[in-house]
């Protein structure tokens, strides 16, 4: 059982700031029905007349109450919000197009002040949050109204069942979490959309199936240009090193019951894995959507800021939106750093979006309280804001280092049997040695290359083809030396060690450049490398 969300809904907000005596609320959300629906048992239950206006109809009398006003003017249509009568609640459909007139903005600027003395309140729905400065001060309170909740989903996937054939029917009335999987493969969806994924997987199959429920939403989350709804390919078992990094991951398993919840336990908020490229970052992201069992969102921060799909404030918004809906979720933010590089994003040059953006990102961060696990990676620490490191932002920040001795025996047998090959069968102490200063990725790249070669020759992978390979591949590490160096100087006082091994990393080594290449010694010479034995490691028994 996964714990509910302590969320307040956006009805109960609502409710909030009306009893608050705010007067006038913009409510952004694409599903107007959805919350006029909610709008309207709201004001039965507050008896209160709900009165909804749009340009074509004027306005209509929808709860507590009857009729209609033919007022289609948007001038007029404040003035008759301005004389009604009673406890009321008025709601101004799409009514962002009238904001460019500079009279309407006066008037409605007007409006909220006189209606503060009234009880009478004004939600401006629009599925945009898009209205000039001017207005910034009157709006007393912006709601992003929530996607639909797990009960609305599963009511929309019970209005087909009189449609399906009796063994679905049968099904869904026999195994409970049956239907608990359909309405979980359709979270994070508009409610149409969730009606129109149902539909199709009907026709399709004559049962809610999910892989066609999954499918589209993958395509729906797809379609904001912002997320993207990841399958599960990488084990946990794939990511090689990492010990203290994957112990926490592996003791969070169950954090997201609601029997932690009762034991005592705190919701995990995230982590920040930083640190060489190539170290596995990106790969432990992935695998824990497996070992926790919960989907993966990953999230191009690049496009947040790129200006391609919407404003970068709607489309973070869009993004929390998502994830929350989704939840029990993960939200996998790869490469963090880009969200502050490139053009026209920095702080100077795009006035101040970028750090607005990034504050209500953090805020989020620190505040959520629905189970939304944030998993960011940086490459580079020097381009990520100071205040996002701060404490109580993430859980905890892990520094990946360059594997050492013990990570790169389990990265290079990893490897070897991902080509179904048996890793007994090789010279696992000579290949990590000469692996020092390689990265993960370098390691899986050595096999791939050093397969294509035994290939072509006519040959099986062997540890002697493994060897070849490597020595004509530079590590990056000896190219980035002093990125690397400066890293770890950042990290040392920052962050925990994804891996326990490197604290007692120390004795002098040769490196790559010792082995293959000139003078210079490689980074070993500083992380303690190429020593076969450093006497002190802790050993896993
Ligand atoms: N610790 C590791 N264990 C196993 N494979 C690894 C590891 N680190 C890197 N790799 C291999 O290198 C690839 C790229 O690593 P990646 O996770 O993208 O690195 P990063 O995100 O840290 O730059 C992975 O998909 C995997 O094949
Ligand atoms: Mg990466």
């Amino acid at each position: 059982m996964i714990s509910d969300t302590t969320r307040r809904s956006s009805k109960g907000e609502i409710e909030d700031l009306i009893r608050a005596r705010y007067s006038l609320i913009w409510v952004t959300s694409p599903e107007e029905t959805r919350v006029e629906e909610s709008l309207k048992k709201l004001c039965v239950e507050r008896e209160m007349r709900l009165e909804v206006w749009s340009i074509t109809e004027g306005f209509k009398t929808i709860a507590n109450g009857t009729g209609q006003r033919d007022v289609k003017d948007p001038m007029k249509a404040l003035d008759h919000v301005l004389r009604g009568e009673g406890r009321a609640l008025y709601v101004l459909r799409d009514f962002h197009p009238f904001l460019k007139e500079p009279a309407v903005v006066r008037r409605l600027r007007d409006a909220a002040t006189e209606l503060r003395k009234t009880k009478k309140s004004l939600i401006i729905l629009s599925p945009l949050s898009k209205f000039p400065p001017e207005l910034e001060k009157s709006i007393s309170s912006i709601v992003d109204w929530d996607l639909p909740n797990r009960q609305e989903v599963e009511a929309a996937a019970r209005k087909l069942l009189p449609n399906a054939p009796p063994a679905t029917q049968q099904l869904v009335e026999s195994d409970p979490t049956y239907m608990e999987n359909v309405v979980e493969a359709a979270l994070g969806l508009t409610l149409v959309e969730a009606e129109n994924v149902f539909a199709k997987a009907m026709v399709r199959t004559h049962t809610f199936d999910l892989e066609t429920i999954l499918e589209e939403k993958k395509q729906i989350i797809r379609k904001s240009g912002l997320l993207e709804y990841y399958e599960h390919r990488e084990e946990f078992s794939d990511v090689g090193g990492m010990d203290i990094l994957k112990d926490w991951l592996v003791k969070r398993r169950n954090a997201f019951s609601s029997r932690a919840r009762d034991f005592g336990l705190p919701l995990p908020k995230g982590i920040l894995l930083i640190g060489v490229p190539g170290t596995g970052k990106s790969l432990t992201a992935k695998a824990v959507g497996a070992l926790w069992q919960m989907p993966l969102l990953r999230l191009d921060v690049g496009k947040v800021f790129a200006g391609l799909v919407g404003s970068s404030e709607e489309n973070i918004r869009t993004v929390i939106k998502t994830a929350e809906a989704v939840a029990p979720a993960i939200l996998w933010i790869d490469e963090l750093e880009k969200g502050f590089s490139g053009t026209g994003s920095s702080g100077q040059t795009d006035g101040g979006t970028t750090s607005r953006v990034f504050g209500s990102f953090i805020t989020w961060l620190q505040e959520k309280t629905t189970p939304v696990f944030v998993i960011a990676t940086a490459n580079n620490v020097h381009q990520l804001p100071p205040e996002l490191l701060r404490k109580g932002r993430f859980d905890e920040i892990f520094f990946c280092d360059l594997p050492d001795r013990e990570d790169r025996r389990q990265i290079i047998d990893i490897h070897i049997r991902k080509k179904r090959r048996d890793p007994s069968q090789f010279d696992l102490e000579k290949l990590m040695e000469a692996t020092v200063d390689y990265s993960g990725a370098e390691i899986a790249q050595a096999v791939v290359a050093a397969l294509y070669d035994a290939f072509d020759t006519g040959n099986d992978l062997s540890s002697e083809g493994l060897l070849n390979t490597l020595r004509e591949i530079v590590p990056l590490a000896i190219t980035m030396r002093e990125q690397i160096d400066s890293m770890r100087e950042w990290a040392r006082t920052r962050a925990r060690l994804a891996s326990s091994r490197r604290q007692q990393a120390k004795a002098p080594g040769g490196g790559w450049m010792a082995r293959y290449g000139a003078s210079k010694g490689g980074l070993g010479d500083k992380a303690g490398e190429n020593t076969p034995d450093d006497g002190e490691r802790k050993l896993e028994l």
